[in-house]
């Protein structure tokens, strides 16, 4: 009996010192009034930073005011709703001193005390530099007031209790500003600053445990992210030709790049921030990105890749629509019929349009970008405003789609067959948004 009792009390002992230590920040007081101006250069600075960390990606509603917040982020735990993060004293962070806002981005605290979800990517942010907070807060404060309260969370017992997230942080959250690594250049420096920081690419290209922590053995692995397949950007990579500096530059800058195509679904908002980054900024992310890449025999595998993915492409100006012949195989001739009559006029020899055997929506381990882009169809980067593809989801049922992506797998790729098409293309055909993209008939055009 004695026994047990002592061990009750130790328990209520831990117990007690756990909760006192996981709810030990306090409140930091609001402001009384507004914070100084800060000078249009700081603002000016901070304007490009959050363009970087996407915070108007995430803290604007569809069709609402830039960032006063409401857009619901969906979680496997629920739906969490992001915050009003201009400076409205009521509903946004018009009462927030620097040292609070400081705070929420380096620690995942709201100002008062409060502990922040990590669908915030604070295990991001907690790397970027006090002189860059400062940058951030003085653009965000420098913005109009938007009165617009933020809707609760609806996330399922017993994850809407915040107080859990101190134990989530002592696992997964490792708290402290970017360390260069002096045996790297200055420019990979600055590149691993931004995206491992502010640009947070690894909230979305790596995977994540099931307490949606990034696993760290498998940085920039690839990803499933909002039903969408992150490539991974080391040397897993699906890109048939490998990446280079210029390449990665316009896909940043343009969002399109004549051996890897389109940025399309999550990754359009990204480049389109991104499009504000200086030359020299993009150059030092793509020096960092290809740091985690193969680099050997770029030049043989350039040539592999390019001529295998011209040899696929359909016919030429003078015979558009000309593929290859039927192989008898129902699923691949049905897929190449639906190609040639929908697909083949844009996606031919002689078009603008990027090759498809080189690219990774074709390579990738898993059909679910490609299925999205024929269903949705694309509305370009702000930068490419020419290259918009119709949505084909009203035209093309679910076997339809099967086929199209069993053909399109076979012909333009080398890579082994993908082996849930079937499950992905009545996922995503079931999600599809009527207002995406403007829709096709199913006929050439
Ligand atoms: C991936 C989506 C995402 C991005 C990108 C993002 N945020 Fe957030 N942010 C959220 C969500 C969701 C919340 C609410 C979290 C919660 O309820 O715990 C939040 C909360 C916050 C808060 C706390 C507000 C409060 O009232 O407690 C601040 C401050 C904030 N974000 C600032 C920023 C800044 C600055 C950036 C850009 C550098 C940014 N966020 C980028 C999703 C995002
Ligand atoms: C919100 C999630 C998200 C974030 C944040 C994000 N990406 Fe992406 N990224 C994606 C998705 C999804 C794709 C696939 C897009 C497609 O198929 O067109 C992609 C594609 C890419 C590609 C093309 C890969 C290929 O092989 O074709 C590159 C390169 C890339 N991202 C780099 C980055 C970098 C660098 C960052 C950080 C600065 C970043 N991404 C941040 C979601 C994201
Ligand atoms: C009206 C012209 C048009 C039609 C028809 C069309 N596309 Fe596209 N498609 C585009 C454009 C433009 C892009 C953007 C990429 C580019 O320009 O290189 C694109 C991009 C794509 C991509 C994404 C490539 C990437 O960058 O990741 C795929 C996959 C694709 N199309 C498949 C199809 C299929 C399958 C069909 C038939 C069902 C089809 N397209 C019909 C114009 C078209």
């Amino acid at each position: 009996m004695r026994i047990i009792l002592a061990g009750l009390a130790l328990l209520v002992v831990i117990g007690g010192a756990a909760l006192a230590w996981a709810t030990r920040h306090p409140e930091i007081a609001a402001l009384q009034a507004p914070p100084a101006a800060a000078s249009a250069e700081l603002i000016e600075t901070g304007e490009v930073l959050a363009a970087v960390g996407d915070c108007a990606v995430c803290h604007t509603a569809p069709g609402g005011q830039p960032y006063a917040g409401g857009l619901a982020v969906e979680t496997p735990f629920g739906t969490i709703h992001s915050t009003n993060i201009t400076p409205d004293p009521a509903t946004g962070i018009g009462a927030w001193s620097l040292d609070a806002f400081r705070r929420a981005l380096h620690q995942g605290v709201s100002r008062n005390g409060q502990y922040l979800y990590p669908a915030f990517p604070y295990d991001h942010y907690t790397k970027v530099s006090d002189a860059d907070v400062e940058a951030l807060y003085a653009f965000l404060t420098s913005l109009d007031p938007v009165e617009s309260a933020p809707k609760p969370n609806e996330l399922r017992f017993p994850f809407n209790q915040r107080v859990l997230m101190a134990g989530w942080n002592l696992l997964f959250f490792k708290e402290g500003r970017y360390q260069p690594d002096p045996s790297r250049s200055e420019e990979w420096n600055r590149g691993a600053y931004l995206a491992e920081g502010l640009g947070h690419c690894g909230a979305c290209h790596t995977p994540r445990n099931a307490l949606g922590a990034l696993e760290g053995d498998r940085h920039y692995d690839g990803a499933t992210v909002e039903g969408w397949h992150a490539p991974a950007l080391n040397e897993q990579s699906p890109s048939q030709v490998p990446w280079t500096a210029d390449s990665l530059v316009n896909y940043f800058l343009d969002g399109w790049d004549q051996d890897h195509g389109i940025a399309a679904g999550p990754m359009t908002p990204v480049v389109n921030e991104m499009a504000l980054l200086s030359e020299e900024d993009a150059y030092a992310v793509a020096e960092y990105v290809l740091s985690l890449q193969n680099q050997e025999d770029i030049e043989g595998r350039t040539t592999a890749a390019q001529t295998f993915a011209e040899a696929r492409q359909f016919g030429s100006p003078e015979t558009p629509a000309t593929g290859p012949a039927p192989t008898g195989d129902p699923a691949y001739d049905a897929g190449l019929a639906i190609f040639s009559r929908v697909c083949a006029n844009c996606h031919r020899a002689g078009t603008e349009t990027a090759p498809l055997g080189a690219l990774a929506s074709i390579n990738g381990p898993d059909p679910s970008n490609l299925l999205h882009v024929v269903v949705d169809g694309i509305v370009p980067p702000a930068n490419s405003p020419t290259r918009t593809m119709p949505a084909f989801g009203g035209a093309l049922s679910e076997a339809e789609l099967v086929n199209l992506a069993t053909f399109m797998r076979t012909h333009f790729s080398q890579q082994p067959a993908w082996t849930n098409i079937a499950e992905r293309a009545r996922e995503i055909q079931n999600r599809r948004d009527p207002v995406a993209g403007t829709e096709a008939t199913g006929e050439a055009n």
